[in-house]
């Protein structure tokens, strides 16, 4: 079977970044679990779904319509036939995929998509869980992390990237919010697989985050 890096921690560590440069520098597949939890909340956020109902939302996690297109070396997101790209990073969605991610059917019925991604030469998964959960017998695992402060500046500023009108004090608490649920969930909680590199990026340029991780995983 194909060799597979994963890449795991928690919110605005850098971990897209670095997975995005990591797959185009070894030409490998690019597995972004966290946007498969995105579309699932948008999805029940269209469809009127109750996201406080497990039993509402696995049928759904289990016959979710999603494709991912690249385009010109971007990854399009494509939801029952509509482009979604954009809509899946908003606030409430995030807020919305991180409570849908807590249900332990939901994640289960998820698990054969995100696996299928494994293919040669060689996968590059992009998540909470990749390297406890989701690829445990990977080969090479990285836990990227950075201070809280840190991390909601950085989402602040691809928001504002964007177009997004955001407010740092609330990014921030949000940003603390999303991590506890994360962190404390009964399943798949948010941890260092261990044997994982831990990287902190608090104080690092993407480019030394790009490097380290590069170093390792040739080892
Ligand atoms: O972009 P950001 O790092 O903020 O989040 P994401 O990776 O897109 O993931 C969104 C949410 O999905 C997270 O807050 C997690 O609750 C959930 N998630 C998960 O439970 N397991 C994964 N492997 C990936 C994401």
């Amino acid at each position: 079977i194909a060799p597979v890096i994963t890449v795991d921690g928690p919110s605005g560590a850098g971990k897209g970044t670095l997975c995005k440069a990591m797959a185009e520098s070894l030409q490998w597949h690019l597995l972004d679990s966290g946007a498969i939890y995105r579309v699932l909340a948008l999805a029940a956020l269209h469809h009127q779904v109750d996201i406080e109902s497990e039993e509402a939302l696995v049928p759904m996690a289990a016959h979710l319509d999603v494709r991912f297109l690249s385009v010109e070396g971007e990854v399009q997101v494509i939801l029952e036939g509509e482009e979604v790209t954009g809509e899946i990073r908003t606030q409430e969605v995030s807020n919305t995929a991180s409570r849908v991610a807590a249900f332990p059917r939901v994640r289960e019925a998820l698990l054969r998509r995100q696996r299928a991604f494994r293919e040669e030469p060689g996968l590059i998964a992009d998540g909470r869980d990749m390297g406890t959960v989701v690829f445990p017998d990977a080969p090479v695992k990285i836990f990227l992390d950075a201070s809280p402060e840190e991390r909601a500046h950085r989402r602040m500023l691809q928001l504002q990237e964007k177009g997004f009108d955001v407010n740092f004090d609330r990014l921030l608490s949000e940003t603390k919010e999303r991590d506890d649920r994360d962190r404390n969930r009964a399943i798949a909680p948010l941890v260092p697989a261990a044997d994982a590199l831990l990287l902190d990026s608090t104080s690092m340029s993407i480019e030394q985050v790009i490097e380290k991780a590069l170093d390792y995983a040739r080892q």
